[in-house]
């Protein structure tokens, strides 16, 4: 039987945190995972590279049943604090843009620098380990593991959302949950591509598939983004649509206004009285890629030269431009979802210490929580500080 102050399940980005930071005051840490590798998700974030933080992370950040929750935690352990910790280990980073900071060589330099983190205070890690049941005991818990029986006296759940089955992720954190008597919303995939089945729509964008649009205003319910969009073969990515796919609900209209940075009802008026020979199609090719312009001319407008258009005409091509209204059939779905929306509720938890309210001794961190960040470094910051913050208490 091996006895311990502290197991943390899940070296994801929070568990690794909470690990070392716990041990680091002194207390003695399992840190136990069932993959074959720490981290998965961190080595695959960032396109490769690890969006780790964003300098502009604040509360309105991030979507949450309990919008106070995540409070407490991000101003406790900050970007500045996790951006001091990468610089003390010498990673170098860059700002892409909108705040967000990226390694400039590898993922795994983050990775590398938490796993060094937690050798040096002494994390004992046990990867390929399941936990096949946990029990409250006297004074903490008892868990059966593929290792044997560990006690306890503190456990962190830190096992992650649903999202991207092959790196990891499970259901286990809200089984956990359940089993000692909290509340969970319902999940589902966020920071996802949108599916198109609409034939017309689809047959176009299986033909852009590849292309984006630099500067779009994507807008739903209430909420609006404003960065760029990627046609696929199923429907529709790019950062605007992962943004506003976290607030999208099936049957939601989303809108999308392709030239935000253009009054293009004037423009076309310009065009019509200096270049009145001019097609609508060659004019909308120096907006769009050539072939884009050439697809909306057939899909949604008949091409003639601009000065066979009537002011009224003009007016409403402008409008089709920049409100373009469609309804998505769907999601990817966790297959693709960069996180899982929804969780354990947060009002059973302690926004302090990240403690059930149901069950002294359990904690919960990261994304297993009903809090999702935006895109942008945010869901990693989350990881980070409540990781934090749970290490202060456990
Ligand atoms: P995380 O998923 O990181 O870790 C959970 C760990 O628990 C895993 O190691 C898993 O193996 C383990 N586990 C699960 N079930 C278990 C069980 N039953 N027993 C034992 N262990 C178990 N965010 C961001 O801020 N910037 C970015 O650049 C990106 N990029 C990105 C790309 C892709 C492809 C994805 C899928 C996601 C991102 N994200 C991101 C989101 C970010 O990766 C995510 O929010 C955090 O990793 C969440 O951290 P957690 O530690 O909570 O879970």
């Amino acid at each position: 039987m091996v006895q311990t102050d502290v197991v943390v399940i899940g070296a994801g980005a929070a568990g690794l945190m909470c690990a070392f930071t716990a041990a680091t005051r002194g207390r003695r840490v399992l840190l136990i995972d069932h993959a074959n590798k720490a981290g998965k998700k961190i080595l695959m974030s960032g396109g490769g590279r690890c969006n780790f933080t964003n300098l502009y992370t604040e509360p309105a950040n991030f979507l949450s049943g309990n919008s106070h929750f995540c409070k407490s935690a991000l101003a406790r352990y900050t970007q500045w604090d996790f951006i001091e910790m990468v610089s003390r280990h010498g990673v170098p980073y860059h700002e892409k843009k909108l705040g967000q900071l990226f390694c400039d060589n590898k993922a795994s330099d983050i990775l590398g620098m938490l796993l060094d983190e937690c050798e040096q205070a002494g994390v004992d890690l046990r990867l390929d380990t399941a936990v096949q049941q946990i029990d409250k005991a006297e004074d903490g818990y008892q868990l059966q593991t593929d290792s044997g029986p560990v006690t306890c006296q503190s456990l962190v759940i830190a096992t992650g959302g649903l999202s991207i089955p092959t790196l990891g992720a499970s259901g286990f954190g809200y089984q956990v949950a359940r089993q000692f008597g909290h509340t969970l919303l319902p999940t589902r995939a966020g920071l996802v591509p949108f599916t198109i089945t609409e034939p017309q729509l689809k047959s176009m964008c299986e033909a852009l598939s590849g292309t984006s649009v630099e500067d779009c205003l994507v807008s739903c319910n209430g909420q609006s983004f404003r960065e760029n969009i990627l046609f696929t073969h199923r429907g529709l990515s790019g950062p605007a649509i992962l943004q506003v796919s976290s607030y999208w609900e099936p049957g939601d209209a989303i809108e999308i206004n392709l030239l935000p940075h253009l009054n293009l009802s004037e423009w076309l008026e310009e065009q019509r009285r200096e270049r009145p020979n001019t097609e609508l199609k060659t004019l909308l090719g120096e907006l769009f890629t050539r072939k884009m312009a050439g697809l909306l001319a057939e899909h949604w407008f008949t091409s003639k030269p601009v000065k066979q258009y009537s002011a009224n005409e003009l007016t409403e091509i402008a409008e089709r431009l920049a409100c373009w209204r469609l309804v998505p059939a769907g999601t990817e779905g966790y297959r693709t979802a960069e996180v899982t929306l929804g969780g354990i509720d947060t009002r059973e938890v302690s926004s302090k210490t990240m403690e059930s309210q149901k069950s002294p001794g359990l904690y919960f961190v990261g994304e297993v929580l009903d809090v999702t960040g935006h895109l942008g470094g945010f869901n990693f910051q989350w990881a980070w500080a409540s990781g934090y913050a749970a290490a202060q208490y456990v």
